[in-house]
């Protein structure tokens, strides 16, 4: 029988479709994995599904000697070396599509929390401070007829635009590629980078983390946005420079930021960023609903089990790996 190794307690759904297919180690215990754990499983397994925690280098695919399939439990996949995997024929899938929702739903939570001061709102209940009723209390900004900049108008940045627009807000969006159709059903207009940062009063960041995208917010484009604009990222935490926010927010650059995701996850206690009353920050919990974590888990099940009995897993984000597997010659 072929053996999976799962690096977390994934939904019992998805381990149930598993264990039907494959004698399924599943690690314990609430941090991931270490390396050397997912070395000393992968050795003899022909599944290994990951979740973005996981750094599968090099290392540990090439002890993978009888990998079929890495199957992240994510849409995002900058934690798998996908190159040396392909080169080795295996199979790398992720879980597109059934997380938009969802993480348009709290990026669109936090540009809300952030134009609002619902934190420091919170905060400021909660340690007493409240003496009454104010006129200039907390005041934060309006959504209606401002503009939203989207980065990445991909599935989920589509989602966020059709929220954004029962607020009604203006839409604008950049990406490499301009998508006509899209623009058109979500009623978004196309900008250049530099057109939407100097005229977007919020920005969310919708796009994947490759070495394009690394670094795409830095103190260039900080510098680019209104003094009024809001960043929110629920993307990947290296999109932003992360120093270079900390400055724009301190100095004034830019009013505020919402960010789910970080440089180095979990941050650090001296993280500057958590002194700063104008951000708001969640501990990357984009997809959190259990709803969308158990569909996530079981559609990496179901591309484990497909590749796992020789079939082509459905979301495949490497297919030249079918080149390699044709003609093992070409590894
Ligand atoms: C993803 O799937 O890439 C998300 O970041 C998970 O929450």
């Amino acid at each position: 029988m072929k053996k999976v190794f799962v690096t977390r307690q994934i939904a019992e759904e998805a381990l149930q479709i598993l264990m039907q297919n494959a004698k399924v180690t599943v690690h314990s215990g609430d941090l991931p994995p270490e390396k050397n754990e997912i070395i000393e499983q992968v050795k003899d397994a022909q599944g290994l599904v990951t979740l973005l925690t996981d750094q599968i280098d090099a290392e540990i695919i090439n002890h993978g000697k009888q990998l079929i399939v890495i199957s992240n439990v994510a849409v995002g996949y900058d934690n798998i070396d996908v190159e040396t995997a392909t080169r080795r024929g295996i199979y790398v899938t992720n879980t597109p599509g059934v997380l938009d929702d969802a993480t348009a739903d709290l990026a669109f939570t936090l540009l809300l929390a952030v134009a609002r001061r619902i934190p420091e709102a919170d905060s400021f209940v909660r340690t007493g401070q409240w003496k009454g009723w104010d006129p200039n209390l907390l005041l934060g900004s309006d959504l209606k007829d401002k503009t939203l900049g989207i980065i990445g108008l991909g599935r989920i940045g589509s989602e966020i635009a059709k929220r954004a627009k029962c607020f009604k807000m203006k839409i604008i969006y950049y990406q490499p590629q301009r998508d006509p159709e899209k623009e058109k059903s979500v009623g978004a207009k196309y900008a250049s980078l530099k057109e939407l940062l100097s005229k977007s009063d919020f920005i969310s960041l919708h796009v994947p983390l490759t070495s394009e995208t690394k670094d795409l917010i830095g103190k260039k484009e900080l510098n680019q946005m209104k003094k009024t604009a809001y960043l929110i990222n629920t993307s990947r935490g290296p999109v932003v420079d992360e120093q270079a926010l900390y400055q724009a927010l301190v100095e004034g650059k830019i009013r505020g930021a919402a960010l789910d995701v970080f440089d180095q996850e979990p941050i650090s206690a001296d993280n500057p960023l958590l002194k700063l009353k104008n951000v708001v920050l969640t501990p990357h919990i984009g997809s959190a609903t259990l709803e969308t974590r158990t569909r996530m888990a079981v559609l990496a099940a179901q591309n484990t089990v497909k590749a796992l009995n020789n079939e082509t897993p459905p979301h495949l984000i490497n297919p030249k790996v079918l080149e390699y597997k044709k003609n093992p010659n070409s590894k």
